[in-house]
């Protein structure tokens, strides 16, 4: 009582990757030559096109509250990208722009979740996924799945988890952090076990277009059953390079986002006016090459991790992230220090090779590390050295 925080905001856990953050930070800032490869962001500029519409929303005045669920501009264009890349057709009364596609999901999870209520989460899932839930007073249901199957959920497990209390199922692919694409089949099969469940799925596709010679398919597209129970989240911050700029959507059932507009209409209103005209026109700005160079990129530490001792990795297929397993190194010693953990290792590696990367743990995959290679080949060059030195010195 009195001067004191509520249950809710003393439930939520710490990002895990913010003590890795906050370390790398102290240590650059004292100077040390960190590679950063915990970074959640890609590495190339924002459309320029993009940007020279915000600077002439600015200058034309276009500066002041908007529709809550976005501009009918942006709305309609979002629609267009919806109907000509992923096959779906929507109104604009099915579309809800918000604040970054991470405000999306939680207006979701608000709007569907009640106290006690199941949201299945298929792991390694995005960290976010799980506090969100809870945050909504629900009980996230975690599927745990390895390199065995893809890192993907099996209809088998989807089946024997769901139950009365399920409110939802989260589906991403391509995944943060493992980088698995669902093929068709694969979300065929899903589909036939959620068809006749009473539950929500929701489709985060955030990394839709960096994805290597696989072919994206939304959940929502396989047919009209599965298309009405599905939320599809999408956003700006990966294939635009716009992380700062806070744009996401969410397109879906009407009921479901007239109530989540409600919800934002008393949380943070419209998503702002200029960024909304960025983003209208970075929808018409994708450049193909940043999948050319993700891959290279991928490829190049892909075979060097492949190349060194204690490591396995299997081939992320999109997003940016590589997600080596690193259980034979647990135990090991490093001068004399005990690697027992991949949190433990990551802080080693921060520390003894300063090389800057997530442990598994947040991510539900505790024999995991997350790599990211939004960075330069000549920052993952100096990080491979640095590793592939670190490991030829631990001792099992
Ligand atoms: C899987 C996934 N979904 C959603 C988001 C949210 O992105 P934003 O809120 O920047 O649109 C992220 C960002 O890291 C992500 O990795």
């Amino acid at each position: 009582m009195g001067l004191s925080l509520s249950a809710r905001a003393r439930g939520i856990a710490p990002s895990p990757t913010l003590s890795i953050d906050a370390k790398t930070k102290a240590m650059v800032s004292r100077g040390e030559q960190v590679i950063n490869l915990s970074v959640g962001e890609p590495d190339f500029q924002t459309p320029p096109e993009a940007s020279l519409a915000a600077v002439g929303a600015i200058a034309a005045g276009f500066t002041k509250y908007t529709a809550v669920a976005g501009i009918m501009e942006l709305r309609r264009r979002i629609i267009r990208k919806l109907e000509q890349e992923n096959g779906l057709r929507y109104e604009p009364d099915e579309i809800l722009v918000s604040v970054g596609a991470k405000h999306s999901l939680f207006n979701i999870m608000l709007t569907l979740v009640d106290l006690g209520d199941e949201v299945i989460i298929p792991a390694p899932y995005w960290v976010t996924y799980p506090e969100q839930v809870r945050l909504a007073g629900g009980v996230p249901v975690i599927l745990p799945t390895d390199e065995s199957t893809g890192f993907k959920v099996t209809p088998g497990q989807l089946k024997e988890a769901l139950g009365p209390k399920t409110k939802a199922v989260i589906l991403n692919s391509p995944s943060n952090p493992t980088g698995a694409v669902y093929r068709r089949a694969e979300l065929e099969a899903l589909a036939e076990v959620l068809r006749p469940a009473d539950c929500y799925v929701i489709s985060d596709e955030i990394y839709e277009k960096l994805i290597y010679g696989v072919e994206h398919v939304s959940i929502a597209s396989l047919d009209e059953e599965i298309f009405r129970k599905t939320l599809v989240v999408n956003g700006f911050s990966k294939a635009f390079s716009m992380t700062g700029w806070r744009l996401g959507y969410t397109a879906g059932p009407k009921d479901v986002i007239k109530a989540m507009t409600s919800l934002q209409s008393q949380s943070t209103s419209n998503p702002t006016s200029i960024a909304q005209k960025a983003g209208v026109v970075a929808l018409d700005h994708f450049d193909p090459d940043v999948v050319e160079e993700f891959r290279a990129r991928r490829d190049y530490v892909l075979e060097r991790l492949r190349g060194m001792p204690y490591i396995s990795c299997a081939e992320p297929e999109g997003a940016f992230y590589l997600f080596p397993n690193v259980s034979r190194l647990l135990g090991g010693r490093y001068r004399g220090q005990t690697i027992d953990t991949s949190d433990r290792l990551c802080e080693l590696l921060l520390e003894e090779a300063r090389v800057s990367l997530v442990p598994g743990s947040g991510f539900g995959a505790p024999n995991n590390i997350r790599l990211s290679y939004a960075v330069s080949r000549v920052d993952l060059e100096i990080a491979m050295e640095r590793m592939e030195a670190f490991l030829g010195e631990v001792e099992r």
